[in-house]
């Protein structure tokens, strides 16, 4: 019989083999233990990525698990503004992730010079940034912020302190309307919740009367108007455990069905349609990394999160002051 090809795969910028008689999961374990490294997962990964994750959450909790860790090397299955913020907070440890190309469009839309000539129009202005921005956003920011803590921080100031806001304008346009605030907006958006289709939501609906409909606030404001729960994907996982509908649609990334259907084997979750005709909701940025990517990464400890030490300072500090002022939020 014929010996299975092996599977050319690049790491960082190198191109590896595999041989698809390993058992993966096995050696990524292996690895893990021997090397002294953790894996955090986003809910937004594959369900395969997540099954031997040692910490699945949403942006705040892998920031917290990011701060907490004692292993030598952080594996960061998720993007890379997630992994540089695990970088910023641990700079002697290894930050791997196992596709450097895993962006944001947040983050892209949002570059650091434009960012700082808009800043400059607005001098009186605090800044909160969302955690999805560039550490050379983050850098001119005074405080960050994730879904789960973005009412919690945006809280403890007073209304009448001006605010920059960015980069997601559909997070910053909940809050504003939200809390009746005025937050000067930056005019990013994500690719994935900006899409979803209010007209097709209200047929869903229709279709489905009295089935509660859990959004994440990226989403835009036509289609959180027909949400009856906003919040993260940590905060939505929650609220479908606890509530007692047994069926529910769900307006984010549908990666997080994986641990819903895990909590709740019972119950239904109904993706929201995007607009296009694909019933899927992927990021295809969180997508790209897979777990032959990720088996490479730990084998080779490539590619590697690294970082301008003076980006990395300025990036710190409101980093902090997130993790300080939102120590009681969930
Ligand atoms: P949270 O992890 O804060 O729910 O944000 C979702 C997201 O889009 C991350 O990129
Ligand atoms: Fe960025 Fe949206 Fe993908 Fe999250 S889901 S990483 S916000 S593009």
């Amino acid at each position: 019989m014929e010996a299975a090809p092996l599977l050319d795969i690049k790491v960082g910028y190198i191109n590896k083999s595999i041989d698809p008689k390993i058992d993966l999961v096995h050696e990524i374990n292996r690895l893990k233990s021997e090397k002294n490294a953790v894996l955090l997962a986003h809910y937004y990964q594959e369900p395969e990525i997540q099954d031997i994750a040692d910490y699945i959450g949403d942006s705040l909790g892998l920031a917290r698990r990011a701060a907490e860790t004692e292993a030598d090397i952080i594996v960061f299955a998720g993007v890379h503004f997630m992994a540089e913020t695990a970088k910023i907070i641990n700079p002697h440890k290894k930050v791997l992730l196992p596709d450097l190309n895993a962006g944001c469009s947040l983050a892209d839309a949002c570059p650091a010079d434009e960012f700082a000539a808009f800043k400059a129009r607005y001098p009186d202005h605090i800044v909160i940034s969302y955690i999805n921005c560039s550490a050379a956003t983050k850098a001119q920011s005074d405080i960050i912020c994730t879904s789960s803590n973005a009412e919690h921080i945006v809280g403890q100031f007073p209304k009448d302190q001006p605010i920059i806001f960015a980069p997601d304008r559909n997070l910053g346009g909940y809050l504003n309307r939200k809390m009746g605030r005025g937050m000067v907006l930056w005019d990013g958006v994500c690719i994935v919740h900006q899409v979803f289709s209010e007209q097709k939501l209200v047929r869903l609906k229709a279709r489905h009367v009295g089935v509660p409909v859990l959004a994440h606030p990226e989403c835009d404001a036509p289609v959180l108007r027909h949400a009856d729960f906003i919040g993260s994907t940590s905060q939505i996982r929650k609220y479908a455990r606890e509530d007692v509908h047994d069926t529910f649609i769900v307006a984010t990334e549908e990666g997080i069905l994986h641990q819903m259907q895990k909590d709740s084997p019972q119950k239904t979750f109904i993706p929201a349609p995007p607009e296009s005709g694909c019933s899927c909701s992927q990021c295809p940025h969180m997508r790209l990394n897979t777990i032959q990517k990720l088996y490479l990464c730990l084998k080779y400890e490539l590619p590697e999160i690294v970082l301008d030490e003076h980006i990395r300072i300025a990036a710190l500090a409101p980093i902090e002051r997130m993790l300080l002022m939102s120590k009681e939020v969930a």
